[in-house]
C-alpha cells in the first residue's frame, strides 16, 4: 500500500476515536482503516474511556479485546451509538460499496442497527459513480455455482473469491463472488436485484446507512454529514 494512503487511514482512523463518549455502545468496523480507530480507542480507554464494543468480524473481536476493549455479542444490545468503520467506495450521496475484507455482512447488520455510522477512509475512496471496486456479494455455498450462473446472466461478471486455491471463507461460513462491474449506474435497482436472488445472503452496496463520513483530503480529515 502507498505511504500516503497508510498515513492517512491513520489520520482518519485516530480521529474518529474522539467522537466515542463515555458510555457509549460502540460498532468496531473491520479493515486497515478501523485498525487505526481501534488502536487510538483503547488508548483512551487504558485512559479511563468506559465503553462497550460490538465487533463486526471476528478479526476485529480479537484486536479490540487484545488491546483491552470489552466486545460483547450483537445480541446483548438494543442498539449501538455510534459504529465506525472503513469502505472500498463511498460516493457524494454517501453510498458505499463495503467488503473488500470479506466481513460485510456482520458490517451491514451492525450498521443497521446503529445510530449513527462513520465512514472513515483515505482520499482514494471516494468517487463519483460506485463500481470501479468490485462489489462484494455474500452467498451460501450450497448450489453457488448455479448461483454465480444467474449472476453471470444477470450481467454481472461475478468471480469466485479464492484464498489459497479455495474459495474464501466468511465469518458466516459463506462464500464470496465479487461483481466487475465497472460502473453503477442505479445503486438502489442493482442492490434490489441481487439481494431477490436465491442463494444470495447479503451484498455490499451500503446504501442510507452512512450518516457522517471523515475523509482525509490534502493533509487534512475532513467531516461531511449527510442532510
Ligand atoms: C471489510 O469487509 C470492508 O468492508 C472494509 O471496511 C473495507 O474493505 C475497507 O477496508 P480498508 O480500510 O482496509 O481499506
Amino acid at each position: 500500500m502507498h505511504e500516503q494512503q497508510t498515513a492517512e487511514k491513520r489520520r482518519v482512523g485516530e480521529k474518529a476515536a474522539e467522537l466515542v463518549e463515555d458510555g457509549m455502545i460502540v460498532g468496531l468496523g473491520t479493515g486497515s482503516t478501523a485498525y487505526w480507530f481501534i488502536k487510538k480507542l483503547a488508548e483512551r480507554v487504558a485512559g479511563g474511556l468506559r465503553i462497550t464494543g460490538v465487533a463486526t468480524s471476528v478479526r476485529t473481536a480479537e484486536l479490540a479485546e487484545s488491546l483491552g476493549i470489552r466486545v460483547v455479542d450483537v445480541n446483548e444490545v438494543g442498539e449501538v451509538d455510534l459504529t465506525v468503520d472503513g469502505a472500498d467506495e463511498i460516493d457524494d450521496h454517501f453510498n458505499a460499496i463495503k467488503g473488500g475484507g470479506g466481513a460485510l455482512l456482520r458490517e451491514k447488520i451492525v450498521a443497521s442497527i446503529s445510530r449513527r455510522m462513520v465512514v472513515i477512509v483515505d482520499s482514494t475512496k471516494r468517487v463519483e459513480r460506485l463500481g470501479r471496486f468490485p462489489l462484494p456479494v455474500e452467498m451460501v455455498p450450497f448450489g453457488y455455482k448455479h448461483t454465480l450462473r444467474k449472476l453471470e446472466q444477470a450481467g454481472c461478471a461475478p468471480r469466485l473469491r479464492e484464498k489459497d486455491g479455495a474459495p474464501f471463507v466468511t465469518d458466516g461460513g459463506h462464500y464470496i463472488v465479487d461483481l466487475h462491474l465497472g460502473r453503477i449506474d442505479d445503486p438502489e435497482r442493482l442492490a434490489g436485484s441481487i439481494g431477490n436472488m436465491p442463494g444470495v445472503v447479503e451484498h455490499g452496496l451500503f446504501i442510507g446507512l452512512v450518516t457522517d463520513v471523515l475523509i482525509a483530503e490534502d493533509g487534512e480529515v475532513r467531516m461531511m454529514k449527510r442532510a
